[in-house]
């Protein structure tokens, strides 16, 4: 069965630049309000002047999602300034600390967690209620090729550990939600050319492990990735589905 997204209200986490706001514009596009959640505020008021622009619904809002005060703080304002919650695409993400384990703070690894993995479950759990109840909801959670290849990208640590533990969140409440309503996949968005691809391309080889500098660099010089646009398109057709308990990847539907 396929369901027409007009009409409907979405959360996009990481919404201000990247693959968030690509979502969020085509979200728009298909006559999708959008709740815009980062951190950065003139990134996200960027994305709802586009949205704007597109004659669609924006309401920036603001948050740290690495404290869970500020995801409830931020469920109340979309609540209170747009309105029950239908589609949650969790997309924000970071992908330091980068480099030798050893090196590593304990304390930023468990920072990095707590803005991939906890605040994802954090959002689902908060939104689930409303969804549930009107037997029908979306639930997104955009992850990384990394999480089915742990072992290749030697200095990245945290970022797969964290992808792992959001596909297994991803498909353990899928199962528990099957025959509700509301649906619970995943979305590796390809190798996309972002600021996050830019941020690791600007590191210090030395520090973050030559290698893992050379595999981004060479990524990059051979225009090896696709646009934030190229990868939102591969995600929107999905969202029309009743499929659950998938981990959809970018170039497979693209
Ligand atoms: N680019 C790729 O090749 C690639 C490949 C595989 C998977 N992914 C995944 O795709 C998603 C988007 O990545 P991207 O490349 O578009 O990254 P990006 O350009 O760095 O965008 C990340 C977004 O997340 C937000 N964010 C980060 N930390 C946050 C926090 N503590 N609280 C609230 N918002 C926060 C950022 O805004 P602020 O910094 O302003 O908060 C930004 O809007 C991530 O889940 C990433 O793991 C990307």
């Amino acid at each position: 069965m396929t369901t027409s997204l007009e009409g409907k209200t979405a959360l996009v986490t990481g919404a201000g630049r990247g693959i968030g706001r690509a979502t969020a514009l085509q979200l728009a596009e298909a006559g999708v309000a959008v709740a815009l959640v980062a951190r950065s505020e003139d990134q996200l008021a960027e994305t709802a002047d586009r949205v704007n622009e597109l004659g669609g619904t924006a309401l920036v809002v603001p948050a740290d999602l690495g404290e869970l005060s500020e995801v409830s703080r931020a469920i109340q304002q979309t609540n209170d300034e747009l309105g029950v919650v239908d589609v949650l695409i969790n997309d924000a993400a970071v992908v330091w600390p980068l480099g030798p384990s050893v090196s590593v703070d304990s304390n930023e690894w468990a920072a990095a967690i707590a803005i991939n993995v906890v605040a994802v479950a954090a959002l689902s759990f908060a939104l689930l209620p409303a969804m549930s109840e009107r037997n029908w909801g979306r639930i997104v959670n955009v992850s990384s090729g990394i999480a089915a290849h742990p072992g290749s990208m030697i200095g990245m640590n945290a970022y797969a550990a964290g992808k792992a533990a959001l596909e297994a969140h991803t498909i353990n409440l899928a199962a528990e939600l099957a025959g509700s309503g509301v649906t619970v996949n995943a979305f590796g968005p390809g190798s996309v050319d972002t600021a996050m691809q830019a941020w690791i391309r600007g590191q210090e080889p030395a520090q973050i492990g030559a290698a893992l500098h050379e595999r981004f660099a060479r990524s990059y010089a051979e225009g090896a990735m696709i646009t934030p646009e190229q990868s939102a398109r591969s995600l929107l057709p999905h969202l029309s589905s009743d499929a659950t308990g998938q981990i959809w990847n970018a170039s497979e539907s693209s």
